[in-house]
């Protein structure tokens, strides 16, 4: 079956609910001629405005992250259960939560185990730092961050499972990674998920790309048979822009 595509603007720490709401209302104008599922990602406090505003569309809503816990005392978290009260997808594992707020895979595995238990769709991010690239660690890299992200789990738990791989030197550095290099590196990540799953789950899941993507790199990005989506952070953030990205020949 075909991987249908997956192109998700994650706006990180940008955006009032008013620019929110005018990004999300810019992006309803999208053709999709690729018949793509859009997704957006505001901060938590733009997230149930932006709910609101796109009810009666397809544009799916993803939190940037949550809990591990249902709910309790963890002050300025938020839980599974709160997002999926707004939201369908929630992004778990982004590379500025693992180096900046010490999400390890061992927490990222428990995050991940809270959001599907919630029906959540997850986008599962991985990808190596610039030193285990030239080192030639990537494979290895790659291979843990999924064994130890997804540890304990079975294929079947995991069919909402989006995965995100954004190598961390391409991330905001404008620099991307060849197409090649992106296909190769998903090729690489298809067959580990084969190892671990089994082939049908591996050449069912799909795989998006992230790093400074931008209207003059998707076009050949999206090109590449292992690459069904992309996760888009600084270009997501102006309508004309992320709509260009959207529509990816
Ligand atoms: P970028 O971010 O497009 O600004 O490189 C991608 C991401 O962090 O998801």
């Amino acid at each position: 079956m075909a991987r249908k595509p997956f192109i998700a603007g994650n706006w990180k720490m940008h955006n009032t609910v008013e620019q929110s709401l005018a990004l999300v209302n810019a992006l309803k104008n999208a053709v999709n001629k690729n018949n793509a599922d859009i997704c957006v990602a505001p901060s938590f406090t733009s997230l149930h405005p932006v709910a609101q505003a796109l009810k009666n569309t397809s544009i799916i809503l993803a939190a940037q992250d949550c809990h591990y816990e249902d709910k309790g005392a963890f002050t300025s978290a938020v839980s599974p259960v709160q997002v999926k009260d707004i939201a369908t997808h929630v992004i778990i594992g982004h590379s500025e939560r693992r180096s900046l707020f010490g999400d390890n895979n061992e927490v990222l595995n428990l995050k991940l185990r809270a959001a599907l238990k919630h029906n959540l769709t997850v986008i599962f991010c991985i990808g190596e730092t610039l030193s285990e690239r030239e080192t030639g660690k990537t494979f290895e890299v790659l291979q843990t961050q999924i064994y130890k992200g997804l540890k304990n789990f079975i294929a079947p738990e995991l069919k909402d499972l989006i995965i995100a791989y954004e190598p961390v030197w391409a991330i905001g550095t404008g620099k991307t990674a060849t197409p090649e290099m992106a296909q190769q590196t998903h090729k690489d990540v298809r067959a580990i998920l084969a190892q671990k799953f089994g082939p049908d789950f591996a050449g069912a899941v799909r795989i998006l790309y992230g790093g400074s993507v931008k209207a003059d790199n998707v076009d050949a990005i999206m090109a590449q048979p292992d690459v069904d989506g992309v996760l888009v952070g600084g270009q997501s953030l102006e309508a004309d822009k992320f709509i260009r990205i959207i529509d990816y020949n």
